[in-house]
């Protein structure tokens, strides 16, 4: 027998109650049979003019819709709390939490069978899917695609670019005049950042775990086929509720599994860590981040893309996608795991083929050995820090140095670029109270910036290390999500100017080579930490987030609580 849908509690229902929830509908003109027995579907939008990475989700919504429409459904969109990248302040990933619960609520809360996730700028994907997971009902992601591949004098550029280029204009390298043109060539089309940040590593993250529709992760965003696949994926999610097909059937461990090896192939963002930890709490899989360092073992980087390589989303799109890189290193990957269109990765795969080996390479003959993400443990980061091998320079993947400690980000502004700055080309940046409390909400700042008398000297890379986050586009020698952080009185709160530390990348160590006896001395010293934050959000967010090596997620929103509604007050 056929399941009963969840919309006909609302829209099935006899009497006064009945009438309610199917009158205020008619009101936008809807006739009764359109909700009446047929799949609802929710449209999860997070357009948003604030977000211009997801400015073009109203027009790509409607060609969900036509999908929905075709299959049989009812399509019915909703906003949500959307999280623009560029914009935001402090951080966008100070709500991502909550995003997350706006989404679950709101496809908890409404008569929704089967939801489309429109997915875009950085958080909006980890957020959407964290929300949707809790929940469990058929769902499927449409990413927005990325931008057309930026243009500056000739050259390619993409959001990487804007690291180096502020670098140039420090060192007096490239004028101010200069930058404004690599601004207007920038971003030439709709779409999220041109590049393999963390919005393409998103995609490509759902893509891998098969909560898309495979070939998602690289149309761009201008390309027609953009509007097809989201009008292919309005069709399948209405046979998905038919076939009760949830994120829990589709999100195994061995999925998590394949999505950690195809970021480590394509050399993904650093935020895959935190997002994808946070993904794995809400399905209750048991996910630890030394589960990053483990399964990237071994695997290659086959995509060339920056920041780990040279070229751009629009290429790997044209390349074959990521189905193509897929098929490289399929040996690698869990073919049996089932995915979105009830297919498993094996079969989707049939067809896959690379077209271009400059973006593609084979396993074979990578472009670099090293990818992934690396997990370093010491008494620096009892809990655990990562750095991308394969965005880093190898040159200092084996270094000794003397810190150079910044209090907080605004201590960093003030005396970065200071002549009296007591620093050389071997120094370790530490950067403290950038962590998910300490901030709050853990801002991408961990690639900081040289220090200027540093670039006067040509020097490119010196080894940075943080509790913060670094963008998806960022590269560097960067240690990241050190953990226990700063706020926490982590080991990083005891780092003091002069104090030496030794990173150890190939042995997967990080640490501060100061006696036990001192480092008890100086911990003593620490106050206890305190939430400055009296009400609102930053209240509820430094009271409840966990730390980086868990996923950043609140710590009562881990699990599912399922799609029941708590009470019918109707
Ligand atoms: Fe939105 Fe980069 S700013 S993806």
């Amino acid at each position: 027998m056929e399941k009963k849908l969840r919309s006909q509690q609302w829209f099935g229902k006899k009497g006064k109650d009945g009438f309610i929830y199917r009158a205020w509908m008619k009101n936008q003109g809807i006739p009764a049979d359109e909700f009446q027995g047929k799949p609802v579907i929710g449209i999860c939008n997070t357009w948003s003019e604030l977000t211009p990475c997801n400015a073009h989700f109203r027009e790509l919504a409607e060609s969900v819709k036509r999908g929905v429409i075709e299959a049989g459904g009812f399509p019915v969109e909703f906003p949500v709390m959307s999280l623009g990248e560029t914009l935001i302040k402090p951080t966008a990933m100070l709500y991502r939490n909550l995003v997350s619960m706006d989404v679950e609520e709101s496809i908890r809360a409404n008569p929704i069978d089967g939801v489309v996730l429109m997915c875009g700028c950085d958080k909006t994907t980890p957020a959407l899917v964290m929300g949707a997971c809790s929940v469990d009902i058929p769902s499927i992601v449409v990413s927005g695609g990325a931008m057309l591949t930026g243009k500056f004098q000739g050259k390619n550029i993409g959001t990487s670019d804007i690291w180096r280029f502020s670098e140039s204009v420090r060192s007096g390298i490239m004028t101010e005049e200069e930058l404004n043109l690599a601004e207007a060539g920038m971003c030439r089309s709709r779409g999220h950042c041109a590049v393999m940040g963390t919005a393409s590593s998103m995609a490509c993250m759902v893509e891998s775990l098969g909560l898309s529709l495979p070939g998602n992760a690289a149309i761009p965003a201008a390309d027609a086929s953009r509007k097809v696949l989201a009008q292919f994926s309005g069709r399948r999610i209405v046979d998905m509720v038919r076939e009760d097909l949830k994120p829990s059937d589709v999100l195994v461990p061995k999925a998590f599994e394949n999505a950690i090896k195809v970021n480590a192939a394509i050399g993904g963002s650093t935020n895959f860590v935190i997002h994808l930890l946070a993904i794995a709490g809400r399905v209750g899989i048991e996910l630890t981040i030394d589960d990053f360092d483990k399964h990237s073992a071994g695997i290659p980087l086959i995509a060339n893309l920056q920041p780990s390589g040279e070229h751009f989303m629009e290429d790997l799109y044209y390349a074959g996608g990521l189905p193509a890189v897929m098929k490289e290193m399929q040996r690698f990957l869990n073919a049996e795991c089932i995915t979105v269109n009830g297919r498993n990765i094996g079969q989707n795969l049939e067809r896959a083929q690379t077209l271009n080996q400059e973006v593609i390479a084979s396993v074979e003959s990578p472009f670099k050995l090293d990818s992934g993400v690396a997990v370093l443990k010491g008494n620096l980061c009892p809990e655990g820090a990562i750095i991308k091998p394969s965005a880093a320079n190898p040159r200092l993947m084996q270094h000794t140095g003397r810190a150079v400690v910044f209090e907080n980000i605004e201590d960093y502004k003030l005396r970065i670029d200071d002549p009296e700055l007591v620093v050389d080309a071997d120094s370790v940046l530490v950067l403290k109270n950038t962590g998910p409390k300490g901030y709050p909400g853990m801002p991408e700042v961990g690639n900081m910036g040289l220090p200027k008398k540093m670039l006067d000297l040509g020097v490119t890379d010196m080894v940075r290390i943080s509790d913060g986050r670094m963008s998806g586009t960022g590269f560097g020698t960067v240690v990241l999500h050190v953990s226990p952080e700063t706020a926490e009185n982590g080991t990083i709160a005891l780092v003091k100017d002069g104090d030496m530390i030794e990173l150890d990348v190939a042995g997967r160590r990080l640490s501060l080579l100061v006696p036990d006896e001192e480092l008890d001395q100086r911990r003593a010293l620490l106050a206890d930490p305190v939430n400055q934050f009296k009400r609102g959000y930053a209240r509820l967010y430094v009271e409840h987030v966990e730390q980086a090596h868990l996923g950043a997620d609140f710590d009562f929103l881990k699990g599912n609580s399922g799609s029941e509604v708590l009470r019918d007050s109707h």
